[in-house]
């Protein structure tokens, strides 16, 4: 039986159209999956929409709508753009669905009926756009510590979860597993937060009504942060024992973005262990982008719609820069400068050139049919160690979710590969017809590397790489025993590439 993998992203709130920031998490968490389906690994792979809360509830009204024609309305827009960036997630779930509602109620009244939720009184300054209580202490001049605007106070009877009570087992949980909060930084901030104490939190709300009601007593909302973190579980058929729920939870990852880590490696674990229930392996925030230097924001109308960005570059050109141009976990600023600069030169001219000098050669050289090698002189075994040697390199960097590392790693084969052409000049070969044997084993090694980078990038840029495998007439399903050397048959037909990518003006 093949190994499980379940990998997440955050469901995203739909009084908000996905801009790069949502579309960064989900193209990451795709990767992901396609890397690790490719390995060999069943993989679920999970997003959705955040669709309960007073924050759209209001953004409803403000519409002249009723919450959930708003949620239709927008969820459309976050699916009609996972299509277009080639998310191959395998279920896509709703806060509004039957199947959710049926779970959070169920582990919501769980936890009351094991005593760790309770009825009291709560009053305290409320965030709305975070949906989130502060402490008096905590407020930054009377404001949000998080996003700044202003709070107000609110006093209601509210149910708490006895968080509290967990405080030393969340932390004897994070400091037996080093790789529960990553990165390093993220997680020692979260240590931190936990030391300073743990208070009981209020579960639910009575101030508006979009959400699921507490069970026997529907004055109540659940919060909506209890609401949105059971989705993990929820999509896989939870209270209900179902395949999918045995196989995939625990989530060996859930990805998210630094500002939500709280809520993920604090609270949502400290749920699970009241119910009873196992934690997630892997809790992943990675960072923020900024645009063209500045925070990106509605007022600011400098939010970038990648929609736009697929029209003008092309979809992989989008993936590419994304888990490229920032190691996964810090800050990075988008500016169409870098990318620009990412298409051009690693895209346009070294993975694309590579591809086309080659495929031309093997048309020019041998009519297209590909020869078989001779023996590999140093020169050709050289290129196929590098190309071998990647493999456990890309893998390594991916379980670390270190993306752009594992690109590198690719892209030194890919210079290799430019390098070879020239040390090893074909078309010098292409003259003496005494080193026909010769010129056949340098196009092999030549084609049959490319070959193998193609299938590991269809994780990263999937349209560009079945473009690739198709013109080294690679009918491949692009499993894992691809990967290894000596896949291309001799007599295959290799077409000549196009150029996969156009370069662009600065
Ligand atoms: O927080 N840079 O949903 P949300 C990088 N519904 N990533 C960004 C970003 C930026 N500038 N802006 C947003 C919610 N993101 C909740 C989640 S999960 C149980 C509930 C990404 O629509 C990042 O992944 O506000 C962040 O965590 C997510 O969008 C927040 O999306
Ligand atoms: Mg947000």
């Amino acid at each position: 039986m093949k190994p499980s993998f379940y990998v997440t992203t955050p469901i995203y709130y739909v009084n908000d159209v996905p801009h790069i920031g949502h579309a960064y998490t989900t193209v990451a968490g795709d990767v992901l999956a396609r890397y690790k389906r490719l390995m060999g690994y069943d993989v679920y792979f999970l997003t959705g929409s955040d669709e309960h809360g007073q924050k759209v509830e209001k953004a409803a009204t403000t519409a002249g709508e009723t919450p959930l024609e708003l949620a239709d309305r927008v969820v459309k827009r976050y699916q009609a753009l996972w299509e277009r960036l080639g998310i191959s997630n395998n279920d896509f779930i709703r806060t509004t669905q039957e199947r959710h509602k049926k779970g959070v109620a169920h582990i919501f009244k769980d936890i009351l009926d094991k005593g760790d939720i309770y009825l009291g009184e709560y009053e305290d300054w409320y965030c709305t756009p975070c949906e989130t209580f502060w402490p008096e202490t905590q407020l930054i001049e009377d404001r949000c510590p998080d996003c700044n605007r202003p709070v107000e106070k609110l006093k209601e009877e509210s149910y708490f979860f006895r968080m509290s009570k967990y405080q030393e087992q969340l932390l004897a949980h994070i400091e037996a597993n080093p790789e529960f909060i990553q990165p390093k930084s993220k997680r020692n901030e979260i240590i931190s937060f936990v030391k300073d104490g743990l208070r009981d939190l209020s579960v639910s709300r009575t101030t508006f009504t979009w959400g699921i009601p507490v069970p026997g007593n529907d004055k109540h909302i659940i919060y909506v942060w209890f609401d949105a973190l059971t989705n993990y579980m929820t999509a896989l058929g939870y209270p209900e024992a179902t395949d999918n729920y045995r196989n995939f939870w625990p989530a060996n990852v859930h990805l998210i973005g630094k500002d939500i880590l709280r809520f993920h490696a604090v609270y949502w674990p400290t749920f699970l262990m009241a119910a009873g229930l196992p934690l997630p392996e892997k809790v992943f925030a990675h960072g923020w982008w900024t645009v063209e230097g500045q925070k990106m924001s509605k007022s600011l109308q400098n939010v970038v719609e990648p929609n736009m960005l697929i029209d003008k570059y092309g979809v992989d050109v989008v993936r590419y820069f994304l888990l490229r141009e920032v190691p996964f976990g810090l800050d990075g600023d988008f500016s169409h400068a870098a990318l620009v600069q990412r298409l051009n030169s690693d895209l346009a001219n070294d993975l694309g050139n590579l591809l086309s000098r080659s495929t031309a050669m093997a048309v020019k050289y041998f009519d297209g049919i590909l020869p078989a090698p001779a023996e590999l002189a140093d020169i050709d075994q050289g290129l196929k160690k590098k190309t071998t040697d990647m493999i456990d390199h890309v893998d390594a960097c991916m379980d670390d979710l270190a993306f752009s590392k594992a690109l590198q790693a690719v892209w030194e084969v890919v210079s290799a590969g430019n390098k070879y052409i020239d040390e090893s000049a074909p078309w010098t070969l292409a003259k003496d017809p005494n080193q026909k044997d010769r010129l056949a084993t340098v196009m092999y090694c030549l084609l049959e590397s490319q070959r193998i980078v193609h299938v590991l990038l269809s994780a990263f840029i999937p349209a560009t790489s079945e473009k690739a495998l198709t013109s080294l007439g690679c009918q491949c399903k692009v499993e894992k025993a691809d990967l290894d050397w000596g896949g291309l048959q001799a007599g295959t037909t290799i077409i000549k590439a196009e150029a996969l990518f156009p370069r662009m003006e600065g």
